[in-house]
């Protein structure tokens, strides 16, 4: 396996997917409020990309997974699937969106606090937002899988929270999930080296515990073994001539 370059044309599919996933991220953000279910806000986004985008949300039926959006809440790392439980002032939930248009995937998530939630919870979010832009602001042309790695780990691990290893970051295009894997740990030019034309995600998780993980009998469900707290925010990225291209960038981020 290698990583693949994209030409000009799969370019600007991939913009447009990143523009629709990061769409639906903006106009769930209203309805993530305390009472309602995950299974609610997986309808919501269900009908939006099929019916608003005319697209397809790639987890559906992905390798089995039953929902069209992941929903991970507070100790749950990711992948947790919508159910009838209701979100409650304080949890910390992670949204994971991936549409495809015109054949092509557009992945991103981000965290959202219901109502007002605990100082160490809000801490925990944003330094893993932090994380992630130290990560993506090392990419470049000629910069290695290492030096976004080291960054992310650097920063985490300053912060005292632990790192999950066993999902990472991955190449994207017309599959879900392609090469390179992403590791949100690694050693300074280490690792294979960035060309321009290059997509991939980016999407660390960080726990105020042990970086220890369990999957629940629903064969999906990843949570932390010590039930501490667990964050992740995702962007997929373009490596361009200078630098970067955040696809699936939100409005609140420009
Ligand atoms: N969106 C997730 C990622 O960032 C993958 C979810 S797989 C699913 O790679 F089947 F759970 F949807
Ligand atoms: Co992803
Ligand atoms: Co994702």
């Amino acid at each position: 396996m290698s990583i693949s370059i994209k030409n000009q044309s799969e370019i600007n599919k991939m913009r447009i997917a990143g523009k629709l996933a990061a769409e639906v991220l903006e106009m769930i953000a209203p309805h993530v409020v305390p009472g309602v279910t995950t299974n609610e806000l997986d309808q919501i986004c269900h009908d939006y990309i099929v019916n608003q985008q005319q697209a397809i949300p790639a987890p559906l039926n992905y390798r089995g997974f039953p929902k069209s959006i992941c929903t991970s809440i507070n100790q749950t790392i990711c992948h947790g699937i919508p159910s009838d439980k209701k979100l409650k002032k304080g949890d910390i939930i992670n949204i994971d969106i991936t549409v495809i248009k015109d054949e092509y995937h557009g992945d991103t998530s981000k965290m959202f606090c219901v109502g007002p939630v605990a100082p160490f919870a809000k801490r925990l979010v944003d330094i893993t937002q932090k994380s992630l832009f130290l990560g993506i602001d090392q990419i470049r042309p000629g910069a290695t899988l290492g030096d976004i790695g080291h960054a992310i780990q650097k920063f985490a691990e300053s912060n005292r929270y632990s790192i999950v290893q066993e999902f990472c970051g991955h190449g994207i295009g017309k599959n879900f999930h392609e090469d390179p894997h992403v590791m949100h740990f690694g050693k300074p030019g280490e690792g294979e080296v960035l060309e321009e034309g290059m997509i991939f995600t980016i999407e660390p998780m960080l726990n105020i515990g042990k970086r220890h993980m369990k999957v629940l009998k629903d064969g999906w469900t990843a949570v932390t073994k010590d039930r501490s707290l667990s964050a992740q925010w995702e962007h997929t990225i373009l490596v361009t001539p200078e630098g970067y291209e955040i696809l699936t960038l939100r409005q609140e981020e420009k």
